[in-house]
């Protein structure tokens, strides 16, 4: 599936990450299909939990989801709108072990499914998707790469970058 371009961000620290992924989460929620992929790629405390919590809280801003990693239960949802799915591939060994519990529902149903370490299984990725790149800059400072895969959700990242700059 065609990439988009990529698209860049500078984010100084952990409140502006969280407030970046709660803006991308309604701009996704308003603009997006009814059922998106979000993989987050980067090493340990590049900050893709963190990102989670902003995204969470962007979509039910009266409401107090306590987001952590998901790692040991592997899958977390939250009952936003739309819905989310929080999933850590960690440690997972393969395609199987999702499979096992579950993977249709879990990255296909509506909604959005925010999938830590998605690299360590790539054949998580659907043809359409949506990558985030945190890597760790400077101290707190991040930098963030979002790519769309697929014409309509490449566009759809290249519009969200478009209306915040
Ligand atoms: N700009 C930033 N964006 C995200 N997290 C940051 C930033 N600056 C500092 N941090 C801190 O880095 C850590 C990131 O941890 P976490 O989100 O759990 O990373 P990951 O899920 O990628 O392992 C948190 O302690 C967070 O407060
Ligand atoms: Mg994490």
């Amino acid at each position: 599936m065609t990439a988009g371009r990529p698209t860049h961000w500078t984010l100084p620290d952990a409140e502006a990450t969280q407030a970046f992924a709660a803006r991308f989460a309604r701009h996704l929620a308003a603009h997006g299909p009814e059922s998106v992929v979000i993989g987050l790629i980067g090493d340990l405390g590049a900050g893709k939990t963190t990102f989670v919590q902003g995204f969470v809280a962007g979509l039910a801003p009266d409401e107090d989801h306590y987001v952590t990693s998901p790692t040991f239960a592997i899958a977390q949802a939250y009952d936003t709108t739309p819905p989310v799915r929080h999933l850590d591939l960690y440690r997972l060994a393969d395609y199987d072990e999702l499979a096992a519990i579950g993977d249709r529902d879990l990255l296909h149903a509506p909604g959005f499914a925010l999938v830590e370490w998605i690299d360590q299984i790539p054949e998580a990725a659907p043809p359409e998707w949506i990558a985030l790149r945190l890597a760790v800059a400077d101290g707190d400072v991040r930098r963030l790469e979002a790519t769309g895969y697929g014409a309509a959700l490449s566009r759809l990242v290249e519009d969200f970058a478009n209306a915040i700059i």
